[in-house]
């Protein structure tokens, strides 16, 4: 098992195929021209199932798919159907902002994918453009009609800006109250390249469970089931399904963290935050598997306690978001 200094067993990998996103949200994305790493050094499809094989051989049994935007990469649910067939994983999930998704996901299911978590902050077309400086909405909605239609399992990410997605809050509760989807609430973390970040502009969990409960329905903290689940979960009173919130800020759950990154470019992290990475592009290419199995442990035991957003000592990652895979 990957189990690190502080007794944390890891069971989960969160992967990013790409760095390339077909929108720009501004807490993640700059504007302009974005350095995106040069598609040579990604890794191939057949080096990430294998990397797969390995973590599930050290007990990983989660694997969630991310970006950037995981639709940009192309024949992805090749990847899915390889990844899913692999002994061990027991949950594939893909996280996207559903811009491709009306297309693909029929592939995806079949290929073996049954759970998404789909990016989206507003219903309002043009605080969307305003967010993602795309005019994609259209195309997002229609996206998860298509996906639920096809049966998959869906969760909406929400990022909690505060002073922009208040009067948003409301509406998506009760879209995804009447959709049967679960909105996931993820207060706003330092991890935008352009610095934007300030601990003012995180709207935070507390505040967004009292308004829906005043403004939807009464919710009720849901028991805790999962303790390594990052999401607090709430259900309302009246019985119409769940929300999430990830209050990363305000109540970091570092301590329970079961979690590790594969970046596009195959550099292994141990944290959203991490400032040192392990590369195991080289070893995917030229060692054996257990010197990758190897890499791992190592990454794992060099494991901190959490990330420190809230004391002076913070320093952003050298990457941003969509470089790290979320
Ligand atoms: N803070 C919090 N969440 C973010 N995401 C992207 N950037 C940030 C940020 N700065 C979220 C998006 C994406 C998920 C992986 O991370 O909602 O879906
Ligand atoms: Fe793209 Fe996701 Fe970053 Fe938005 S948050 S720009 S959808 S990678």
């Amino acid at each position: 098992m990957l189990t690190d200094g502080f007794g944390r067993v890891h069971d989960s990998l969160r992967i990013s195929v790409t760095d390339r996103c077909n929108i720009r949200c501004f807490y993640c994305m700059p504007d302009g021209l974005v350095a995106f790493e040069p598609r040579e050094n990604l890794l191939s499809f057949e080096q990430i199932e294998r990397f797969v094989q390995i973590a599930a051989s050290l007990g990983v049994t989660k694997i969630r798919l991310t970006g950037g935007e995981p639709l940009v990469r192309r024949d992805l649910p090749v990847l899915v159907r390889k990844l899913a067939g692999i002994p061990g994983i027991r949950d594939l999930a893909l996280t996207t902002n559903a811009v491709l998704l009306a297309a693909h996901a029929q592939t995806l299911y079949d290929a073996g994918l049954h759970r998404l978590n789909v990016h989206l902050d507003t219903l309002d077309r043009a605080k969307f453009q305003h967010i993602t400086r795309r005019d994609d909405l259209p195309r997002v909605l229609e996206g998860l009609q298509v996906a639920k239609q096809t049966g998959f399992k869906i969760k909406i990410n929400v990022v909690a800006v505060k002073n922009l997605i208040e009067p948003d809050l409301v509406p998506m509760a009760h879209f995804c109250r009447d959709q049967g989807f679960e909105p996931r609430f993820i207060e706003f973390m330092p991890l935008d390249s352009q610095h934007l970040w300030d601990r003012s502009k995180v709207l935070t969990a507390d505040e967004i469970v009292r308004t829906l409960s005043q403004q939807v329905a009464p919710l009720e903290e849901v028991p805790d089931r999962d303790r390594r689940a990052p999401a607090t979960e709430y259900r309302w009173a009246d019985g119409r399904g769940r929300i999430g919130l990830i209050a990363s800020v305000t109540r970091p759950f570092c301590l329970n963290c079961n979690r590790l990154r594969l970046t596009s470019d195959g550099k292994l992290r141990y944290c959203l935050f991490a400032v040192e990475e392990t590369d195991v592009r080289q070893l995917l290419r030229s060692g054996s598997d257990a010197e990758i199995a190897a890499a791992l442990r190592s990454n794992v035991a060099a494991k901190w306690l959490g990330h420190e957003i809230n004391s002076q000592r913070f320093v952003p990652p050298p990457r941003p978001m969509y470089s790290i895979g979320g």
